[in-house]
């Protein structure tokens, strides 16, 4: 049976550093569309959105998450924060994927994002805490939408064996 697991959230919800360390757990594909993006126009996401803006990302990124979506095989896939608020990726994951919501406390979130300057989102004048607040009022509603909810505050290796241990209770592992 073709397995897809999703994994979303948002920033600093530890999505990429998860989903490696599951797909080596589970010996299936990685995909990190963030990561294909930055390959594919061979420069860093921030650059992207600096020098042609959030609407050309946000193509791209509809471009790429769908394209690695119709692969016929079965793969563990971390988007990036905003993709699953567009709705053909959103359609597309309800149907035919295991979604896994990341969601860390507020606190986490925070303290990662704030370290992070690679983020075109957050912006180095800005009331972090406000934007991502903001963020998170508009944008929990669509990830609550996700098969599974992973509330833990651990470490990379706890939360995948915790995600490997419900997710033997909905599929075949
Ligand atoms: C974004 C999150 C980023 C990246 C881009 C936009 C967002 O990915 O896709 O900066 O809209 O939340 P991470 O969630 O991996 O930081």
């Amino acid at each position: 049976m073709l397995k897809k697991i999703i994994l979303l959230g948002m920033m600093g919800s530890g999505k990429t550093t998860i989903g490696k360390a599951l797909s080596k757990k589970i010996q299936l594909d990685f995909y990190d569309t963030d990561q294909i993006i930055e390959k594919e126009c061979k420069l860093k996401i921030k650059r992207i959105f600096e020098k042609y803006g959030e609407q050309y990302f946000r193509k791209k990124e509809e471009k790429i998450t769908l394209k690695i979506l119709s692969y016929n095989k079965s793969s563990v896939i971390s988007l990036g924060g905003g993709a699953f608020l567009n709705k053909k990726i959103q359609k597309q994951i309800l149907k035919k994927t295991v979604s896994i919501w990341l969601k860390p406390n507020f606190k986490t979130i925070y303290d990662r994002c704030k370290k992070s300057n690679r983020r075109p989102l957050i912006k180095n004048n800005c009331d972090l805490k406000l934007d991502l607040k903001k963020l998170i009022k508009e944008r929990y509603p669509f990830y609550s939408k996700a098969n599974l909810t992973i509330t833990l505050n651990k470490t990379p290796k706890f939360i995948s064996m915790n995600i490997i241990k419900r997710l033997k209770k909905i599929i075949n592992l």
